[in-house]
């Protein structure tokens, strides 16, 4: 298992144009080409673990891959029965989306993933898949993968979901474009709406009014995709803290989205007293732009809606409160316990090694401002909390261990971090 030794750093001033390309973007831009009629044509690609396991999983089900290292081509003749089991590794977000994609398809389709996968909850997208029809299983009475699917014809539905998740929306809209009349998904707040514009995009009759999707299914294949990937702003985002946290520095984050489902920790970050500005300088399938951060201050905040917005930087944040003046608190976070670690267990624990003074809630956390001290923090194995540490290194120097998560979504990461300060790789 290797580990990272961070060492403190000065200010710095810098535009990265190679910040990692969004995850979500791609897996959905290899899954959807699987429904277009033509060859979809895919740059920036994230060649990460996560989104290369679902590229080869799209390859399992018979789609002409052709990749020549900078752009990626796609086509498909439909989705075939494959001889592999499909191995979503560490990837939630593959995992369910390939359910609601596989559960309508010919055939018999195993899906599996690494240990901390196998251990998270799968219910939410089993179960309503299989009161619409699907045949789906999985342990613990179809809770945990594997999952085995055998696709079968899916029935329309009205699906009012109790979690903001775009991965169960996403399953459920993918679903939908396939069942047998039109169907209805409403979840209680907006998450991230990637796959509503992309589909649309393509051609597919989704009507977004509000919390509620209409989804009428597919007269005929979609618009073949054509789509160079933006930048991460959660792989982003780690920058922008490190921005925010060290005097005097600033950064532009170059190419990212400006999705206002995916930017809002940079807005928490601007309330909390940075000095943040956004630039619009292109729009396919959504806003993208330069996002500069400039060090100023930081002052607490209290975070409580909105959740799904922030659910991946809440890590992040928490190194930005904790180097805030006054007390933080984050509440109705619930899901970050199932996250690729429990979240609100892993920064707690995390914080309180580097001194900080933390409470754990059920459902969040509350950080008082103080100084960070060098401490040994393990990632658990969850490539955010691996970068979020390291990024805290810069304060206070870091060892973090178990970082090879972070291949999962950033593999540049460390390049870029050199930019910035000293960094010894174990
Ligand atoms: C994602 C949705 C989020 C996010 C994950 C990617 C997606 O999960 O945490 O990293 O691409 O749809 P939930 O929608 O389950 O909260």
């Amino acid at each position: 298992m290797s580990f990272v030794e961070v060492i403190p750093s000065g200010a710095f001033s810098l535009s990265i144009g190679d910040i990692a390309p969004d995850k979500s973007i791609s897996h959905r831009s290899a899954m959807f080409a699987m429904l277009a009629d033509g060859e979809s044509v895919i740059s920036n690609f994230l060649r990460a673990e996560d989104t290369l396991n679902t590229l080869q999983i799209v390859k399992n089900l018979g789609a002409d891959v052709v990749d020549n290292g900078t752009i990626i081509r796609i086509s498909s003749k439909g989705i075939k029965e494959p001889s592999e089991i499909l191995e979503c590794g560490n990837s939630g977000t593959g995992m369910r989306l390939f359910c609601g994609l596989l559960s309508s398809a010919n055939g018999h389709f195993v899906l599996t993933g690494d240990k901390y996968l196998r251990s998270r909850p799968m219910k939410r997208v089993t179960n309503p898949l299989i009161s619409i029809g699907a045949k789906l299983d999985g342990r613990k009475d179809g809770d945990l993968a594997p999952l085995s699917i055998r696709g079968s014809s899916l029935k329309a539905f009205d699906y009012k979901s109790k979690i903001a998740s775009a991965q169960v929306k996403s399953c459920m809209i993918l679903a939908g474009l396939r069942a047998d009349g039109v169907c209805r998904y409403t979840e209680p707040e907006l998450s991230r709406d990637h796959t509503e514009r992309m589909l649309k995009g393509m051609g597919a009759d989704i009507v977004v009014d509000g919390l509620t999707t209409t989804i009428n299914p597919l007269k005929k294949l979609l618009n073949p995709l054509t789509i160079r990937v933006p930048a991460d702003p959660s792989s982003a985002f780690f920058f922008a803290v490190a921005t925010a946290i060290t005097p005097d520095a600033s950064i532009v984050l170059e190419g990212v989205t400006l999705n206002e489902t995916r930017i809002e920790a940079f807005k928490v970050l601007e309330m909390m007293g940075a000095d943040i500005t956004y630039k619009e300088t292109d729009n396919r399938y959504e806003p993208i732009g330069d996002i500069a951060i400039k060090y100023a201050p930081l002052k607490a905040i209290t975070i409580e809606d909105n959740i799904s917005w922030l659910i991946d930087e809440l890590p992040a944040l928490s190194i930005a409160m904790a180097c805030a003046e006054g007390e933080s608190v984050v509440k109705n976070a619930k899901e970050l316990r199932v996250k690729e670690s429990d979240r609100i267990s892993t920064v707690v624990t995390g914080l309180k090694a580097c001194g900080i003074e933390v409470d754990e809630y059920e459902d969040g956390y509350k950080i008082k401002g103080g100084n960070l001290q060098k401490a040994t923090i393990d990632s658990d194995g969850d490539h955010r909390i691996a970068m979020t540490f390291i990024i805290a290194g810069l304060k206070c120097g870091m060892k973090v261990t178990d970082i090879e998560c972070i291949n999962t979504s950033f593999p540049n990461f460390f390049e870029l971090l050199k930019n910035i300060t000293k960094v010894e790789l174990y």
